[in-house]
């Protein structure tokens, strides 16, 4: 079985390293803007040409991209796989739908769920007890407490903090550095301490 890594950024050339760190090889990235040459050493080709039967992982940061090319993915018959660098904590009674990727020293504590296509950067960490939907990106030292709920496609930016038992709607963005304290609607982006709602997030 040959693993297929979406996307050649910043993101989709850290996925490669999680995956060299323990999981095993990737067979080619995948790159409907640049489908041809070699990226660290990884041949790229184009979504559209991958063969069906084999794995891949989106890694992709944008929550909408990253939900078109899973489509384009499971109508070719590839099945979405979850990558775990050895050095994330995954506590015990936590779950983890198909195609997650969990960045070294992530640490995602205990009785949670987590959904289909979720990225968990480095550094970052997910309290007791959250529910975090498909899609949801969390990045780099971003905290969230226990009990959190986040929507389908949430961003939380880099080194935001999250109060335990908030909710934050489908399709937010959190700023980086924000401290969300209370209840945050979907669609809008939010930001500052204590953050506050800014506009919609287009
Ligand atoms: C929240 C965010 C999406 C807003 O982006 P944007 O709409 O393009 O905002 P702009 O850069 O145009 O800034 C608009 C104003 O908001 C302020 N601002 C932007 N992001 C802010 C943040 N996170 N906290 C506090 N203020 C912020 C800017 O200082 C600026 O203020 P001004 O109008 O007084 O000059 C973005 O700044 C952000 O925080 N992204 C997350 C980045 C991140 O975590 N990257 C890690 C990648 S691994």
């Amino acid at each position: 079985m040959s693993l297929y890594v979406a996307g050649t950024g910043g993101f989709g050339r850290e996925t490669l390293d999680t995956v060299r760190a323990g999981w095993g090889t990737v067979e080619a990235f995948l790159d409907e803007i640049e489908p041809d040459g070699v990226v660290r050493g990884v041949p790229v080709q184009h979504p559209e040409s991958a063969p069906a039967g084999h794995e891949y992982v989106v890694a992709i940061a944008d929550p909408a991209v990253r939900r078109r090319l899973v489509g384009v993915l499971d109508g070719r018959g590839l099945n979405a796989t979850t990558i775990v660098h050895p050095r994330a904590v995954i506590a015990p009674d936590t779950t983890l739908g198909r195609g997650c990727v969990v960045f070294a020293n992530a640490y995602v504590s205990s009785s949670i769920t987590i959904g289909a296509h979720v990225q968990v950067n480095y550094n970052a960490t997910i309290g007791h007890d959250c529910v975090v939907a498909d899609y949801v990106s969390i990045y780099p030292g971003a905290n969230i407490g226990g009990a959190v709920t986040l929507g389908e496609g949430v961003t939380i930016g880099s080194g935001a903090v999250v109060r335990d038992r908030v909710t934050i709607g489908a399709g937010t963005f959190i700023g980086a550095g924000a401290v969300v304290v209370a209840d945050v609607p979907a669609g809008v982006v939010a930001y500052g301490v204590p953050a506050r709602v800014v506009r919609p997030n287009d």
